[in-house]
């Protein structure tokens, strides 16, 4: 008989979704990959299709399986995902009632400014760990249910289902057999309580969301469900599922209190563990729940940044300044310092530590001898600057201040980034070999699902450190570039 030895992890990000196939060292075997159609109905709003997201999910499963050897050796699926972005759909045929909205999207703005004005803030914090700000899908599900014809009424028959993406796309791996979620996701949605670890009637009460529509939450390792053997040829178990970032922290092997990862996606996310903890925040971070595996719950202190990846992106699409991201490198190398240009990256509004929606970007101290060259360095330059302020943010909340800092996701390849980093946290940052910790943390969590791992021990073992950036900026050129920085913030503020 042959082994099953290999899992399968896709991870279902804000702008493409890739599968990779990993073996039983955690080695990636093969991968595959696919953009998808971002869509922007109005200023402020971003959607998905959801069925984008379903095509794209199978077609490159189906690839990495096959490039891969086949499906006969793949043990289980994890799935990891873009976290509060919404879907809605029908109990009956499966299909969407509305596109997905993304965790970008800034809709429902007004209506946390209101409850935020009637003072529901503190509970929700209380209850969630999260704040009212539109990022979270609980106002994002209200949304739907107001302004879908008929979606309201269908919700209180129980005829819809709703969910994250990785619930979404367990139905339908599943063939409409499991409407569940796990504990990650599910906090994020502004509707479960963290300590109880269950859905909370106040707050279902609160963005008038009725219970019937939402999923089963249930540990991030361990069978889901299996799935329908028409799609890859066989059942296979789904066995891990986990929100990208708390997924990145178990492939960032971060299972000690005061470990930390940083992941630079389309939004930078950093995650300071914080063992069985819930540690509260007096500076804007969020209390959210790291993993829960075999019934035991970890915590971490979470700075969610809107934009990382997507500025340089935005130079690339927007601004047609470079055709390659990893051309920043070079760009920023080349200059020998900024030159007092700033770019503060509030295209979305801006995250942590500020919850700002309304906020928009904004370059400045530009001279007519700055380049492009120093647009591109601002914009890297922003990205740190901004985890500068989510670690000294925790720091302050007591959250147990890292020494050291992993970092993941496309940016953290560019080296001049990770050194700029270090000396602007005044911290070692570590980038492991592994640098697609994100789905890699989906595929541990599936194999321990299924017994090919025995637990997280064999996680930390397995993890290996690619490079080490320590800090040697002088203390004086630092200082004037943070004072900069924060003189930046403050007029995108004023705005
Ligand atoms: O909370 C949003 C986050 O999960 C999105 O992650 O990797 O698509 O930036 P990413």
């Amino acid at each position: 008989m042959i082994k099953k030895d290999r899992i399968l992890a896709i991870d279902q990000g804000t702008t493409s979704t890739r599968s990779i196939v990993f073996d039983a060292t955690g080695a990636e075997l093969s991968v595959a990959r696919e953009e998808f159609r971002q869509y922007y109905p109005q200023q402020g709003w971003v959607e998905h299709d959801p069925e984008d997201i379903w095509k794209d999910a199978k077609s490159t499963a189906i690839e990495a399986i096959e490039r891969s050897g086949g499906v006969d050796r793949i043990a289980a699926i994890g799935i990891t995902n873009q976290r509060e972005t919404i879907v809605v759909w029908d109990r009956a045929t499966g299909k969407p009632i509305h596109n997905a909205i993304v965790w970008q999207d800034r809709r429902t703005a007004k209506l946390c400014a209101q409850l935020k004005k009637e003072g529901a803030e503190a509970l929700v914090t209380e209850r969630t760990g999260l704040l009212l700000d539109p990022y979270f899908s609980g106002t994002k599900l209200a949304w739907i249910l107001d302004n879908v014809d008929g979606a309201r009424a269908r919700a209180e028959k129980g005829e819809l289902a709703a969910g994250t993406i990785d619930s979404f796309l367990l139905w339908r791996l599943t063939g409409g057999k499991v409407h569940a979620t796990d504990i990650t996701n599910a906090c994020r949605t502004l509707l479960f309580d963290i300590h109880k670890q269950v859905w909370d009637k106040d707050l279902l009460k609160l963005f008038n969301v009725p219970e019937s529509l939402l999923p089963e939450v249930k540990d991030n390792s361990g069978v889901f469900g299996e799935t329908d053997p028409a799609l890859f040829g066989e059942a296979i178990p789904v066995a891990g599922m986990a929100g990208d970032q708390q997924s990145a922290v178990v492939g960032q092997a971060c299972f000690r209190p005061g470990t930390a990862k940083s992941t630079y996606g389309t939004g930078c996310f950093l995650l300071l563990n914080t063992g069985d903890t819930p540690v509260k925040s007096s500076n804007r971070m969020l209390t959210t729940i790291a993993y829960r595996i075999g019934g035991k719950t970890a915590y971490a202190l979470e700075g969610s940044i809107f934009v990382a990846g997507a500025a340089i992106k935005w130079l690339r699409d927007g601004l047609h300044l470079i055709t390659h991201a990893s051309q920043t490198d070079d760009m920023a190398t080349r200059i020998p310092h900024s030159h007092g240009v700033y770019m503060v990256p509030g295209f979305v509004g801006l995250g942590a530590p500020h919850w700002e929606p309304d906020v928009r970007g904004l370059i400045c101290g530009l001279t007519l001898d700055a380049t492009e060259a120093h647009i591109a360095r601002a914009a890297l330059e922003s990205v740190a600057f901004q985890t500068l302020d989510l670690v000294a943010a925790m720091t302050q909340d007591g959250g147990g201040a890292a020494d050291t800092l992993r970092v993941d996701g496309g940016m953290a390849a560019n080296d001049w980034f990770c050194q700029f980093l270090a000396d602007m946290l005044q911290a070692k940052v570590e980038r492991p070999k592994q640098i697609e910790t994100t789905a890699l943390g989906a595929a541990y969590l599936a194999g321990i699902g299924v017994g090919l791992w025995a637990g997280l021990d064999d996680v930390t073992n397995a993890w290996e450190r690619d490079a080490l950036f320590e800090p040697k900026m002088d203390a004086a050129q630092r200082k004037a570039m943070i004072d900069g920085w924060h003189v930046a913030v403050r007029r995108a503020l004023l705005q």
